[in-house]
């Protein structure tokens, strides 16, 4: 499958233990996986050169002076004279490649800014691995994958680049989403005199203990379905029990299997249970990509996928296997528009590099807690438990989480200091409900994006694009040239 066009710059797996089975674990680390094919960087849009720099393991002591090989990517071709701007991409949780590929805003723009393009991979993930094919194997080896290392990595590439006479005043603009848009905006926060500013976009930085309810995002997943039919997530929510009754007997779990084209059919509890988060998975995912256009991601979607799922659950009185029925049409927008998938397959333990390293964030810094009611959501009560949360970390990684660690070390209630960073979430986003949403600052602006799921923004202009991210495009290279303005202005003093 040739993957053109492809959406995702997401947190790649909020992982979830079996206990607390919402959102977003098994899913997209296919995604992640698909993500990876050769086929995708050989029919790539953009072109650069790839390059590695050595870089310590460890950036906070004096006792560690082991190094690796970070990798980053180069494209100079727009850069006309000395001291050019530099846009520097702060990757996330995947392969640098992928993330280059899926910031068409960055290649756009370089040539009206004769900017050097960077796209720095992030410690763990894509082929930055400090301990080879080992990083994964101990908590050793795994234990410096932080994102104060990563922001330090980035910020010792950004020094190398400018130790060069040509780069010697360059003023530095940091670009991410999602994860990618954290860093952004935690870089410009921490090293506010080596980075002049940052465009952070879908950055849930305050998806925290404390911060956020646990509830935003299944409540704008939910808002998602609703708006594409009243009656959608209600019959979602009523099959989750419709699911449970059926599945009681054996029969039922036969009938389900075989009515859903399950690849392995469903036997026992467990089994049921991983049916529901692979459907929770799906419909999260589908609230993520709601984007405005068709597209070709992974299976070709429509525009606006939630409408095309809801239009198979809008009749209020389906129940029963009907229902059941209904809801594994819909699910096909997803799972089977290409009418090529043979059976579903529910498995997505992909115990893949790339699928460890987000799990082991989420179990150690990034504990973003998620949680829904099924009231004021369509999914099935699960509240938010840190306690057994923690019992399943320290099953899998021997870590416990520490979940006040981001808000210590970035801040979170209080960010009135930031200044020089655009934080934009489209509303239609879930992760929006951790996203920056007012102004913190005179210069550290909130964009909303009404029409827009996660990061459209940072992707390339299409012809559907709504005109509210045209016009966050249009804000962000006005910041961007004031950025620059100032740096240069304050460099001209100082030389
Ligand atoms: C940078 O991108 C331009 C335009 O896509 C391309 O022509 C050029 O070959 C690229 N440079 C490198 C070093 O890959
Ligand atoms: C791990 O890397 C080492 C050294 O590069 C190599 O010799 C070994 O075969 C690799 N092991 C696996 C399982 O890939
Ligand atoms: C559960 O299933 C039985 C038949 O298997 C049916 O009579 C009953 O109405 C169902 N209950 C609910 C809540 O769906
Ligand atoms: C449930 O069934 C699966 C196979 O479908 C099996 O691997 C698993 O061990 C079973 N779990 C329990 C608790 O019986
Ligand atoms: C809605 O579903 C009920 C129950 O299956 C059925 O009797 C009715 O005809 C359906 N209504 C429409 C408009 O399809
Ligand atoms: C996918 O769609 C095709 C064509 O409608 C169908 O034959 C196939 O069974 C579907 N697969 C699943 C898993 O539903
Ligand atoms: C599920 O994944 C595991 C690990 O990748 C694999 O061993 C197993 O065969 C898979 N089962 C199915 C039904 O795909
Ligand atoms: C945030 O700041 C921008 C730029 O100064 C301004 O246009 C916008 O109205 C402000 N938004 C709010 C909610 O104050």
């Amino acid at each position: 499958m040739k993957l053109h066009n492809i959406f995702l710059l997401i947190f790649v797996a909020l992982w979830r233990p079996t206990t607390q089975h919402i959102f977003l674990n098994k899913f997209y680390g296919n995604y992640q996986e698909q993500l990876r094919t050769q086929d995708e960087i050989h029919s790539a849009k953009y072109e650069y050169e790839i390059k590695t720099i050595n870089m310590p393991i460890d950036h906070f002591s004096f006792s560690k002076v082991d190094t690796f090989k970070l990798r980053y990517l180069v494209n100079n071709t727009w850069q006309k004279e000395e001291n050019a701007p530099i846009f520097f991409y702060t990757g996330n949780e995947g392969n640098i490649e992928t993330f280059a590929q899926n910031t068409g805003f960055m290649w756009e723009i370089a040539p009206e800014f004769g900017a050097l393009l960077i796209f720095a991979e992030h410690r763990y993930y894509g082929e930055s691995m400090p301990y080879g094919n080992k990083s994964y194997a101990n908590i050793n080896n795994l234990g410096y994958l932080t994102s104060q290392q990563a922001l330090a990595d980035y910020i010792d590439l950004i020094e190398y680049l400018r130790s060069k006479p040509e780069y010697k005043h360059s003023p530095v603009v940091v670009f991410g989403g999602s994860y990618g848009g954290m860093l952004s905006a935690w870089i410009r926060m921490k090293y506010p005199h080596i980075i002049q500013g940052a465009i952070a976009s879908s950055a849930p930085i305050l998806q925290f203990s404390g911060v956020t309810e646990c509830e935003t995002f299944a409540r704008i997943v939910t808002s998602d379905f609703r708006k594409a039919h009243s009656n959608c997530p209600k019959l979602i929510r009523k099959s989750w029990n419709t699911i449970t009754n059926i599945t009681s007997s054996d029969k039922g779990k036969e009938w389900l299997s075989e009515d859903w084209k399950l690849c392995k059919p469903l036997k026992n509890e467990t089994d049921v249970k991983q049916f529901k988060s692979y459907l929770e998975d799906v419909y999260a995912n589908l609230a993520v990509v709601n984007y405005p256009y068709k597209a070709n991601f992974l299976a070709p979607l429509p525009a606006y996928p939630v409408n095309a799922v809801c239009k198979h659950l809008t009749n209020e009185s389906l129940s029963g296997t009907e229902l059941l029925t209904a809801v594994h049409k819909a699910i096909n927008v997803f799972t089977n528009y290409t009418s090529e998938t043979k059976c579903l397959d529910l498995n997505n333990s992909t115990p893949q590099l790339d699928a460890v390293g987000w799990p082991f964030q989420s179990c150690t810094e990034m504990v973003m807690p998620m949680c829904s009611d099924g009231v004021n959501d369509m999914f099935e009560p699960n509240p938010w438990n840190l306690d057994e949360y923690s019992k399943e970390c320290m099953k899998k990684f021997s870590v416990t989480p520490q979940s006040n660690l981001v808000c210590e070390q970035y801040g979170c209630k209080d960010l009135s200091t930031a200044t020089n960073i655009i934080f934009s979430n489209g509303l239609m986003d879930p992760w929006s409900s951790g996203g920056v949403l007012q102004n913190l600052s005179s210069s550290a602006i909130a964009i909303i994006i009404p029409e827009s799921a996660h990061h459209l923004d940072l992707r390339s202009s299409e012809i559907n694009d709504p005109y509210s991210v045209i016009l966050a495009r249009k804000y962000h290279r006005y910041f961007i040239k004031q950025w620059i303005k100032e740096h240069r202005e304050k460099e001209g003093k100082l030389h």
